[in-house]
């Protein structure tokens, strides 16, 4: 079976699809409104923090062990640590992708049926409130949610069918440059708004009184959810890396550009919502209810340039939206091909089947969707992280982490950033992890 595995065409490959993962709603639907909702730059101060000192070595756990065995999650397990309770990390990382890939297709699909909207209708003469309720409206009828959450699942069932290296690869290779094009054009439209100013300041003069102890625990569940973390995506993913790329690098640009449009997506939000002088704490409506609204009304004198900014910035989440989805499908049906022995179509197939089932229940009905989201993101992926993090610090030999950081010794630049991991990895990363998932239980 490992001698048909496929790999990525090349190390700046393999940046792009976990870059592709990363990027996502996340970044543009989630960190915006949680940037809102945390008082602004002090929140991104931490949220910066989290993702060096505890995102970015659980990411090296998960690309470490994948790359080394060449295997999804549980044949990885099985192969590191044979005959050990280790192997039910599988739970997560079958569990957790299938369920995220769910509900993630409900919103991918809104964020589909708002492109549609935005090509063939307008928004223009709606006022906030009317857009607000119309968004209620759509999320709460039962045909257009399920159509939207169908096609946007078989569009990703398409892409994954394809394979690594003609469906991953290829999509997220002629996605990714042209979405951060559209996000920065966005970006440059939003700040020269007339007054932009206060929001841009909002986005980078920090209040720390507004910091409490719940902001810090959401930026770690934030940097978390962004980086596709605790799932065994990044893990499967980089099992599709070759043995000479770099992993130390490639998981510090990944963490780059996610970054980086995370605070490009800051960028696109806040100014415009402080031009049409609305509130930033909007919460999950932000991206579906104000800006559609902001596009409309701060353009109500260039119609065509209001259009064209809306359906770029609803195909820009879109297309974020696909490379993100596909990852996680992509756990579930390695898993399928590689433990069940599965041709790959078949798979797919079977993953659509199920994901789509649950999609349903959770496009439908509201605590369904609420229920799946925080049981994958606020349990499952944290304690997934926690389990790589413990492998990794207290069951692996230290030689075998270090060996698969500096590619057997021949990345000697990598051995200072090992050490610095390997510390985190051990003692500061679990009491973190611990810190997040007990403040899931307490309210903070
Ligand atoms: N990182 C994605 C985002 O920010 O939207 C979400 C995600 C993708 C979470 C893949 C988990 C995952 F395995």
């Amino acid at each position: 079976m490992e001698s048909n595995r496929e790999v990525f065409g090349s190390n700046l490959m393999a940046i792009f699809a976990l870059a592709g993962s990363a990027i996502g709603l996340g970044n543009i639907w989630r960190f915006p409104y949680m940037v809102g909702q945390h008082g602004g730059a002090a929140f991104i101060i931490v949220y910066i923090v989290c993702t060096l000192f505890f995102s970015l070595p659980i990411f090296y756990c998960e690309s470490l062990i994948g790359r080394k065995t060449g295997q999804s999650t549980i044949g990885a397990m099985r192969q590191l640590a044979p005959g050990s309770r280790w192997a039910l990390i599988g739970i997560f990382t079958v569990l957790g992708p299938l369920l995220i890939t769910s509900f993630y297709s409900v919103v991918g699909g809104w964020s589909f049926a708002y492109l549609l909207r935005s090509c063939f209708s307008s928004f223009g003469a709606m006022s906030h409130a009317e857009i607000g309720s119309m968004f209620a409206q759509f999320t709460g009828s039962v045909w257009g949610p399920v159509l939207a959450h169908t096609a946007f699942l078989l569009a990703s069932a398409v892409i994954i069918s394809a394979g690594v290296r003609r469906g991953i690869e290829a999509f997220t290779k002629y996605t990714l440059p042209p979405l951060m094009l559209l996000m920065v054009l966005l970006m440059a439209y939003s700040v020269s708004l007339p007054g932009a100013r206060t929001g841009v300041e909002y986005l980078v003069k920090p209040d720390f009184s507004r910091l409490d102890a719940g902001a810090i625990a959401a930026a770690m569940g934030q940097s978390f959810f962004s980086l596709s973390l605790g799932i065994g995506t990044v893990l499967t993913y980089a099992s599709y890396m070759g043995k000479k790329d770099n992993i130390v690098s490639t998981g510090a640009w990944t963490a780059v550009f996610d970054l980086g449009f995370a605070l490009i997506a800051g960028f696109v939000v806040m100014p415009a919502v402080f031009a049409a002088g609305l509130e930033p704490q909007a919460g999950p409506g932000l991206v579906f209810e104000t800006l559609p609204f902001i596009f409309a009304d701060m353009g109500a004198s260039a119609p065509l340039l209001s259009k064209v900014v809306t359906i770029t910035f609803f195909l820009s989440v879109l297309l974020a939206a696909l490379t993100s989805e596909i990852s996680m499908y992509e756990v579930c049906t390695a898993y399928l091909v590689e433990e069940r022995g599965m041709a790959r179509k078949k798979a797919t197939l079977l993953v659509f089947f199920v994901a789509w089932t649950i999609g349903v229940a959770c496009a439908v009905f509201t605590k369904v969707f609420s229920f799946c989201d925080f049981v994958s993101s606020n349990i499952l992926m944290t304690l997934g992280a926690l389990a790589f993090s413990l492998f990794v610090g207290w069951r692996m030999k230290k030689a075998a982490v270090e060996a698969e950081l500096t590619n057997d010794g021949s990345l000697p630049g990598n051995r200072t950033v090992f050490k610095v991991f390997y510390f985190l990895t051990r003692y500061i990363v679990p009491v973190g992890i611990a810190i997040i998932f007990l403040s899931n239980f307490i309210s903070l």
